[in-house]
């Protein structure tokens, strides 16, 4: 099964619970991925390897039913931006917010990550997405300061070692196990990764390589 089915067999049955109508097909680039939520034993252990504080923005990149950012704010207190593509998720974001009683500190954007202008002072960055669509963000992830710790549910940061990797057990019965990936800006490339060979078209390396910043002496 590829990677696209796979994700929407889970977005049927993992979330189905909540309000969003999964019965309209998506209507975007299928590369792009669906909304499936992150176990919340995922966020939580996402958050704590961030070791939040009130000081810290917090910027969820696809930002589903908003979890991530609300959790982030109400468990420490963080300010949070989550940005999503799909409408009907940034409603149901700001209701989310609104009944966790966190409003104030958090802001839901309706917009492409790849379009938008992503705010550079965030101190702590998450991401649920695949990994050619990671790699894309990478000219992003480089303009952040330095210490910015950037937290990956699923999939790594393609060319990027990571400083930490955990397997998990969710808890949930269709998704029992998920890795994390966490990193620290910088957030340079290994000058010798090559993209994996079965998956060219998913990882448009060549694309944006000209926009990376490599280890040096590669
Ligand atoms: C797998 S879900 C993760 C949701 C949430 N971050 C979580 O971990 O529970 C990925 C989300 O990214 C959104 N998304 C996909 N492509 C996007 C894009 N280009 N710009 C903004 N959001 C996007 C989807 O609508 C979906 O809600």
């Amino acid at each position: 099964m590829n990677r696209s089915l796979a994700f929407l067999g889970l977005l049927c049955l993992v979330s189905c619970s909540s309000e969003y109508d999964y019965s309209k097909p998506l209507d975007r680039d299928p590369r792009e991925v669906p909304f499936v939520t992150t176990p919340q034993v995922i966020v939580d252990r996402m958050l704590e390897w961030c070791e939040p504080n009130s000081d810290d923005y917090v910027l969820d990149l696809g930002c589903g039913d908003g979890r991530i950012i609300i959790t982030a704010a109400k468990k420490y207190g963080c300010r949070g931006i989550g940005y999503d593509i799909d409408p009907k998720l940034i409603n149901l974001c700001r209701k989310n917010a609104k009944r966790e009683g966190v409003e104030d500190l958090v802001e839901f954007v309706q917009q492409d990550i790849y379009e938008a202008e992503l705010p550079t002072d965030a101190t702590i960055v998450t991401m649920y997405l695949y990994p050619n669509m990671n790699l894309r963000l990478m000219p992003f992830l480089q303009t952040l300061k330095d210490g910015v710790r950037v937290v990956s549910h699923r999939w790594e940061m393609p060319g990027v070692p990571e400083l930490k990797k955990e397997k998990l057990t969710t808890g949930v019965k269709l998704l029992p196990e998920a890795d994390i990936y966490f990193f620290k800006t910088p957030m340079l490339v290994d000058p010798n990764w090559v993209p994996p060979p079965n998956e060219p078209e998913e990882v448009d390396f060549n694309k944006i390589k000209d926009k990376l910043k490599f280890f040096p002496g590669g």
